[in-house]
């Protein structure tokens, strides 16, 4: 069988090298100029360089499985660190409260001590890393875009997706929240700021404001702020990096002091040497993921705030779901059945992270600073002893398994 697979950001890169474990060839098709960059490798491999962009992203347990199940979990290790505890404040860095994520996964499930702690990683590294376990020594496939067969078609094109909109309509668009988020990337170690915790929320209930801070490696650091009525970037251009640097470091630090955030981290943001905007949407609640020979992967089918860090790591499912269907079922006249139970496992799945985002998000939005505050304390205190469960490890194997057992 042959994949055609629109858009090769994490998701899309991802699914590729996994439909290659079971035998299924892909074509990858971005935005952005692939052909050209197949072209130059004359021949070679195609290391095809995206270029630094975004912040980092933090990955749980469910994804890790995902990537241990495909040989990447390793290599993914090597270049992100745990982040043992979630952090929030007040946006003056007063009243911490903390989530032992560590502990919370254990009480979810999670059997693998080494899975335990969440990993922050650069997005940029994480995409490099999946580009490049597909392309290991065969040249990849860049069509030029003007025919395409495959036997079915994977819409991993973001959450603005084409694929979704030409199947789904227009009514699938989806919506800017208000929110601007501006993510800088800062040497932490070279100008000698010391992030005590790996992963910090500052917040300001009343006025909307809010940063977070996290720490990459011994070196690097990430950190973004949150604004509303900042000027919309254009759509699909998210993650491209601002090029008056100075400028826009300047006026983002400068804001951030005058919200009262704690020195270091406005000095993170004065001192980055690369920030991108990122537009915040959310995708309303699709019924299904597929319809006929089409599948929707990644924040394409379940677009979502980042509020609760869920939109990757339920991406990284997606692929690890689809992975388990072809590995029982291989024939190409199984496609239908693989794509019913893909959106039959991966619909309720992709609403509860949605919907779980949105309660972040409104979490962080609503309420005034003390009360909102407090509830957060509550919430907090719940998971950390077990009397509310965080999450729920999921497992893709088993969960296939489980759907197949189901319709026999
Ligand atoms: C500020 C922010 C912070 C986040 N933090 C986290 C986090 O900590 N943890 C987490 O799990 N998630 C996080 N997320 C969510 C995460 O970034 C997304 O879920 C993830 O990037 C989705 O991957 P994707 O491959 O589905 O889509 P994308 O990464 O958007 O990739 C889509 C690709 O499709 C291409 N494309 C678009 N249109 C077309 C087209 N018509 N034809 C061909 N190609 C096309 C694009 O160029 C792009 O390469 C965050 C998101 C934001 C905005
Ligand atoms: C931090 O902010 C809180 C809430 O607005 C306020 O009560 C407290 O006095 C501030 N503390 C410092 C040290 O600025
Ligand atoms: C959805 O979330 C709730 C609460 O976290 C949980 O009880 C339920 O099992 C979840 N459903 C799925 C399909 O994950």
């Amino acid at each position: 069988m042959h994949a055609i697979i629109a858009g090769s950001g994490l998701v899309g890169a991802l699914t590729a090298f996994a439909l290659k474990q079971v035998g299924i060839e892909s074509t990858l098709y971005d935005q952005v100029d692939l052909v050209n960059a197949a072209m130059k490798s004359g021949g070679g491999p195609v290391v095809v360089e995206f270029g630094e962009s975004g912040g980092c992203v933090l990955l749980a347990c469910s994804a890790l499985r995902v990537l241990r199940t495909l040989g990447l979990l390793d290599e993914v290790m090597a270049a992100s660190s745990p982040s043992q505890y979630t952090t929030w404040f007040k946006i003056n860095g007063t009243s911490r409260i903390a989530l032992d994520a560590v502990k919370v996964s254990a009480d979810c499930g999670e059997t693998d001590p080494a899975l335990r702690a969440p990993v922050q990683i650069m997005r940029s590294k994480l995409h490099s890393i999946f580009i490049q376990a597909y392309c290991d020594g065969v040249i990849a496939q860049f069509a030029d875009g003007t025919t395409a067969v495959g036997d079915f078609l994977v819409g991993a094109d973001g959450i603005h997706s084409a694929t979704r909109r030409a199947i789904f309509g227009e009514s699938t668009k989806a919506e800017f929240t208000g929110v601007i988020g501006h993510i800088g990337v800062v040497k932490t170690k070279e100008h000698g700021i010391d992030l005590k915790e790996t992963l910090a929320f500052y917040i300001d209930r009343e006025k909307k404001q809010m940063a977070w801070a996290f720490k990459v490696t011994e070196e690097l650091g990430a950190v973004q702020v949150m604004t509303f009525n900042d000027p919309i970037p254009v759509e699909g251009e998210e993650y491209r990096p601002y090029s008056d640097l100075p400028k826009e470091s300047t006026r983002l630090a400068d804001m951030m002091a005058s919200w009262g955030v704690p020195k270091h981290v406005e000095e993170m943001m004065r001192k980055s040497f690369r920030i991108s905007p990122a537009a915040i949407y959310d995708l309303k609640d699709l019924p299904t993921f597929h319809k006929g020979r089409v599948v929707l992967l990644g924040d394409s089918a379940h677009g979502m705030v980042p509020n609760a860090g869920l939109g990757l790591l339920t991406g990284i499912e997606d692929v690890g779901v689809l992975l388990e269907l072809f590995r029982h079922y291989q024939d190409e006249k199984d496609i239908p059945t693989v794509f019913n139970l893909y959106s039959k496992l991966r619909v309720p799945r992709g609403h509860n992270a949605s919907l779980r985002s949105r309660e972040m998000a409104k979490q962080y939005y609503t309420g005034s600073s003390g009360i909102g505050h407090f509830k957060l304390r509550v919430g907090i205190f719940l998971f950390n002893h077990n009397l509310m469960k965080y999450h729920n490890v999921y497992d893709c194997p088993a969960e296939v398994n489980a759907a197949i057992t189901a319709t026999l």
